[in-house]
């Protein structure tokens, strides 16, 4: 087994992980497991930052790491696990933030995003701090590669930025991680308007991949395309249907442009009910294999965990070492 590490994080909020969670990251994150150690996290202290109701988040922690497990993360070759199970995560966000910029963190761009939706005034200080307990989740595993989805690419430089500002303090503590960002599913599109990301606060044109098999072949059937038939790729003149096409092409393991001379000449239609077909042949059995975990509780928490006893073990000295580091006097 390699010695680099991979680590990802998902939050659980949603209930149901979207299309574009499971092809931006959580597809790549079963790939790596088979040649990085692999730590992959249910980042429930993240869904604390925003208004959340207790028995909805513990529901939707149990669904997510269900989700995970039936994605094709396994245990077996992966420490999945909960992050409010490892207290360090916690404890070393607390030293990050000490090293972080008031202005620095003010230029999250997902934080400008999320403050302003609810109203400045509202937004709380745990999510102007979210990033910092993204970087202790990554670097508390001395992580070399963290495959996510576009949208985090700017944390993930935060998180670099950190870890060599800790270094060249205090000394080599931290491994300074790379963003693995596969280019194709980097940014699946919303399905009403191709021109924003799939987000699951725009439910409209958002893929739950839990959700009944009608619902999620209506919402691919009426995505919006253009006033055009041809089917080219072209995410720049013809958002909607590249959108379509690198769906398809990601869940039938093909190149888009393969995919896209396949349809030369049959309109939108033909493609809009392969992807629905395609995305069908994934989330129903995805569905079924989540409803057999959480229909046994006992084992899942079993699985959780070990994971996070796992997990703790490489995070615990991790942390001691950076607390020494700093200069806090150790209890003992
Ligand atoms: P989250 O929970 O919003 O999303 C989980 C993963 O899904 C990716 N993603 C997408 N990829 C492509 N197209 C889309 N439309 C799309 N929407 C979401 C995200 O980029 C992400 O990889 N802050 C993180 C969670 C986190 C984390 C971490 C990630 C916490 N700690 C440490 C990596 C390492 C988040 O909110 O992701």
């Amino acid at each position: 087994m390699s010695e680099r590490r991979v680590f990802s994080g998902i939050q659980p909020t949603a209930g149901s992980f979207q299309l574009g969670n499971y092809l931006g990251a959580i597809r790549h994150w079963v790939r790596l497991q088979e040649t990085y150690q692999a730590f992959y996290c249910v980042v429930d202290l993240h869904s604390l930052t925003v208004p959340q109701d207790p028995a909805e988040l513990r529901t939707a922690t149990m669904t997510a790491y269900a989700q995970i497990l039936a994605a094709g993360v396994d245990p077996a070759r992966s420490v999945p696990f909960v992050q409010s199970h490892v207290a360090e995560h916690a404890q070393l966000t607390w030293v990050l933030q000490g090293l972080t910029g008031f202005g620095e963190a003010s230029r999250m761009t997902q934080f400008k995003d999320k403050s302003t939706r609810g109203g400045a005034e509202s937004a709380s200080v745990g999510l102007f701090t979210y990033p910092m307990l993204m970087a202790a989740d990554i670097l508390l595993y001395r992580t070399h590669a963290v495959p996510v989805g576009e949208d985090q690419r700017q944390h993930l430089e935060l998180t670099r930025d950190l870890a060599q500002r800790f270094n060249s303090r205090f000394g080599d503590t931290f491994v300074v991680p790379e963003a693995h960002i596969v280019k194709e599913t980097a940014k699946i599109l919303d399905l009403q308007d191709p021109t924003a990301k799939m987000s699951k606060s725009q439910p409209g044109g958002c893929v739950f991949l839990l959700d009944p098999p009608k619902v999620i072949a209506k919402k691919i059937r009426s995505a919006v395309t253009d006033s055009e038939t041809e089917v080219r790729f072209d995410p720049a003149a013809k958002p909607g249907v590249s959108n379509l096409l690198t769906i398809l092409a990601a869940l039938t393991a093909r190149d888009v442009e393969t995919v896209a001379k396949a349809y030369q000449g049959s309109g939108y239609g033909a493609l809009k009910a392969d992807a629905a077909d395609a995305v069908l042949a994934f989330a129903e059995p995805f569905a079924a294999r989540v409803r057999e975990l959480l229909d046994d509780p006992g084992e899942l928490a079993r699985v959780m965990a070990d994971g996070a006893a796992r997990a703790r073990e490489v995070a615990a000295p991790v942390l001691a070492t950076a607390y020494q580091r700093v200069g806090l006097v150790p209890a003992g």
